[in-house]
């Protein structure tokens, strides 16, 4: 009766919530609600408190707020990077920069009078550079509301030493948001270190595509007219301790000058609403010349894109490329809507390409925004792949797998000559993890689980597996087609996503993770029924003398369910019977040159 009830309910699922949850250690949406304590009980009932926390609280005055009686997004990103600064030095010991800070998105604005609290703290350490989560929210002392108004994870590097590069110590996850912070955070570093390339990418593919079309841009405001440029010198109060730009005081002047250009457009007073990934390219020092550039690359119906740059330069020396940021604003009515904006008319050739690459960039960060931090219920099971997503797929999918693996409530449900069944109820979502060790070296096993046209092998439901396209080296497409269900059912098939991980370091398993994806040219089939996997896979743990733990997760869908449910009901025991076939086929390809797949098709 319960799975029935389950196979009935909308599956939610983890993954859904990934930028919901990513900064679980403290945010809430709790409206009137008092403010969660940053404090946590271990195991042992002893409290305590994340020793990286950092802890900032500002009244927001006129001197902070713009014309509109709103604190300026500019001098909130300093007391951003503020907070995060001293969180990551506090870890680290020593002085840290900013190298760069993720996407953020501004929900709400911030008036005069209200209070800005904002909360920092390194989600892990990797050699020099760490990961800080910020969390800004709204208090209004008159209601004693509070809500949420932004999050935002900043790398921050450990300054170098004579000796050289410095080595970090780790961070000690200690609490189970902590620990999926902690996972999490190895697969942002992966998607940040790759954006600009992957950006590029699609850039230039887009361009060609795009290049020749022919506009109207009859009654468009000329793009020169949003041009500013604008200098300032860097004085000791915009410095730190060491003489170095504060990275935050950089991110304010560029939205000053974004915001002016803005205007310019509109000749209204904008809001910002979203900032792409800030990269620090290089530093700058007390005594630099910093020329802030900004334009309107394009204006779409109800917000515009600004790119914004710095470069700085001392005395007669060529210009240094300190940061490029793309800003996307909005013009809000006495009800908050966002008002229709006016054309553009980019300039030619360099204004004509900017113009094209801020549509690309549009889809992505909505891709982005789909596939990444959108509620599940507002999804379907399935996102269409295409190379513009494939990162935002693949890093959803390594990380719904990673926040599964990390849940602590998994209940035995069964176990067999040492396979084990768990299951996880909750949200109204039923999970399960079958748990096994091998004597077979995790490398080994990881290779040879990666290629799923060899499950075939060990797992009587993989009836027929083809490889459609390797996207890249960490993600594969496949199809894979499985029993009918039920005894005169069609067979079903799915077109699953798998992305491969390998440790980041010692302490980390490695990945498989599994989702289903669409793709156009694998439209559904009369013959076959499509079945969905919304989260699966593998992590696998290197123990001691070549043993491996294996655990195989799967959040049950409809199409999945049938295969597992009388196990689940305790009426079977197949999933004993395929895992010691999983183990067999482990055993007897130990030494076999397993490799990931590669393009053969
Ligand atoms: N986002 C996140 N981390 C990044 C990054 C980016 N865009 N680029 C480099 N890093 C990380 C690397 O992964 C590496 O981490 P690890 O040591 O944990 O493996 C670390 O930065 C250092 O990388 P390294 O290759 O040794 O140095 P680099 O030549 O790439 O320099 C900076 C990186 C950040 C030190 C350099 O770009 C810089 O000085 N930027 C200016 C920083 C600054 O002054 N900020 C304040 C405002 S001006």
């Amino acid at each position: 009766c319960k799975i029935h009830r389950h196979m009935k309910c909308s599956f939610v699922l983890q993954s859904a919530y990934i930028m919901e949850t990513v900064c679980a250690f403290l945010y809430s949406h709790s409206h009137g609600k008092p403010w969660p304590q940053p404090m946590f009980i271990l195991e042992n009932g002893e409290m305590c408190r994340n020793p990286t926390e950092v802890k900032m609280s500002q009244i927001v005055l006129p001197c902070h707020a713009n014309y509109c009686g709103e604190l300026s997004a500019g001098q909130l990103l300093k007391w951003m990077d503020s907070t995060a600064c001293l969180s990551a030095e506090r870890h680290a010991g020593c002085s840290c920069i900013t190298a760069s800070v993720d996407d953020i998105h501004f929900i709400t604005t911030i008036g005069v009078g209200q209070v800005v609290n904002i909360t920092a703290k390194v989600n892990r350490a990797f050699t020099s550079s760490m990961e800080v989560g910020i969390l800004v929210s709204c208090e209004d002392l008159f209601s004693n509301r509070q809500w949420k108004v932004c999050h935002a994870f900043a790398t921050f590097v450990a300054r170098r030493t004579e000796a050289g590069k410095v080595q970090l110590k780790q961070v000690i996850p200690r609490t189970q948001a902590e620990q999926m912070e902690y996972s999490l955070a190895a697969e942002r570093r992966r998607m940040r270190l790759i954006h600009a390339e992957i950006i590029n990418d699609l850039l230039s593919s887009c361009s060609s595509q795009t290049g020749d079309e022919r506009l109207d841009y009859q009654d468009a405001v000329p793009a020169e007219r949003t041009r500013v440029e604008s200098v300032e010198l860097v004085l000791p109060p915009h410095a730190n301790h060491q003489v170095s730009t504060f990275g935050g005081q950089i991110m304010a002047w560029m939205e000053n000058v974004a915001t002016i250009s803005a205007s310019r457009l509109c000749n209204a007073h904008p809001t910002l609403r979203s900032i792409d990934m800030f990269h620090f390219r290089g530093p700058s020092h007390i005594g630099d010349r910093l020329v802030l550039k900004a334009i309107v690359n394009n204006a779409f119906k109800k917000s515009m894109e600004v790119g914004v740059c710095a470069e700085a330069y001392q005395g007669g020396e060529p210009l240094r490329h300190i940061n490029t940021a793309f800003m996307t604003f909005e013009v809000l009515d006495n009800d908050r809507k966002p008002c229709t904006l006016p054309r553009i008319r980019p300039e030619p050739v360099d204004g004509k390409r900017r113009f094209q690459e801020a549509i690309a960039r549009k889809k992505i960060r909505l891709d982005r925004k789909y596939i990444i931090s959108c509620k599940q219920s507002e999804v379907p099971l399935s996102v269409p792949w295409d190379p513009s997503n494939q990162m935002y797929l693949s890093y959803n999918n390594v990380s719904a797998l990673k926040m599964l693996a990390a849940r602590n409530n998994w209940v035995l449900t069964s176990e067999k000559n040492k396979v084990s069944l768990y299951t996880l109820e909750e949200n109204q979502t039923l999970c399960f993890k079958v748990e096994t060790h091998v004597a077979v070296a995790a490398e080994q096993v990881f290779l040879l689980l990666s290629d799923l046209r060899r499950r075939k092998a060990w797992d009587h439901h993989y009836q027929y597996v083809k490889l459609i396209t390797d996207s890249d080296e960490d993600d594969t497409i496949y199809r894979v087609v499985t029993p009918s269900v039920t005894k005169r059912g069609k067979v079903q098939d799915f077109i699953l996503l798998a992305s491969r991980r390998r440790p980041c370091d010692s302490g980390d398993p490695y990945l498989i993770a599994l989702r289903s994806v669409t793709l156009p040219s694998y439209p559904p089939t009369e013959d076959y029924n499509r079945g969905e996997v919304l989260c699966a896979g593998f992590s696998i743990w290197e123990e001691e003398n070549t043993f491996t733990k294996i655990s195989y997760y799967n959040q049950a869908t409809p199409g999945v369910l049938p295969y597992i449910s009388t196990d689940i009901a305790g009426l079977s025991s197949s999933f004993y019977c395929t895992f010691a076939s999983c183990s067999a086929f482990l055993q007897e390809n130990k030494e076999s040159l397993a490799s990931l797949p590669t393009s053969t098709l």
